[in-house]
């Protein structure tokens, strides 16, 4: 596993990096790109190499300023997942490319959007993260938030699972030797956890 500090730095110059939870979670991994920073090349790295579905996590703000509003649920997904309606930018045409999901996610990180310039429903997910980050919840919603805060970025960041070449989930063995592979930096969420106690962060 890398650190937090090198996962950071990666992502402060636009890499993505390889998140996974608690094994006794999900047990999975996600890619995780900061959101401002998204390109079309990173979309379509995920989506190739990924194949999850691609979700931008925001914080509350983001989603109340937006109108971003949670999916009627019944409230049966064991890990409560907070989807909002799904979105596309105004701006994109079919809103599935990689080009178009990049610009819907930039624009979901840009705190000059409002609610106006987006489409309901769409091809992105957002995903609302807890206020405490990965204090209050060990999810990648979180995770992807916090590690934004950390990277001085719009607290958003963009997830996709990673799906092994024969359809099952990618395992941590799997996800370390994609990560070295790739030459991707490879961490968990309870490394974020830990690093957030001993920085005193409150994000
Ligand atoms: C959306 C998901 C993924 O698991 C994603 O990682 C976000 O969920 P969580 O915050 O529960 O880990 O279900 O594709
Ligand atoms: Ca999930
Ligand atoms: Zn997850």
């Amino acid at each position: 596993m890398d650190t937090i500090v090198e996962a950071v730095e990666d992502l402060k110059a636009g890499k993505l990096v390889i998140v996974v939870d608690d094994e006794n979670r999900e047990n999975e991994g996600d890619f995780v790109a900061i959101s401002e920073y998204i390109k079309a090349d990173t979309i379509n790295f995920m989506i190739t190499h990924g194949k999850g579905l691609v979700c931008t996590a925001v914080d509350r703000e983001i989603a109340k300023r937006l109108g971003l509003v949670l999916m009627p649920t019944t409230h049966t997904d064991p890990f409560a997942t907070a989807f909002t309606i799904s979105v596309d930018h105004k701006k994109t045409t079919t809103g599935i490319s990689a080009f178009d999901r990049a610009t819907t996610i930039r624009a979901l990180a840009n705190p000059f959007s409002g609610k106006d310039d987006f489409h309901q429903p769409g091809h992105v997910f957002p995903l609302i993260a807890k206020d405490g980050g990965v204090f209050v919840r060990q999810g990648h919603t979180e995770a992807a938030v916090d590690l934004a805060k950390l990277c001085g970025a719009t607290p958003s960041g963009t997830i996709c699972e990673i799906i092994h070449s024969d359809g099952s989930m990618a395992r941590l063995n799997d996800l370390e030797k994609m990560a070295e592979q790739f030459n991707i930096r490879i961490i968990s969420v309870q490394q974020l956890v830990t690093y957030k106690i001993t920085q005193n962060e409150e994000c």
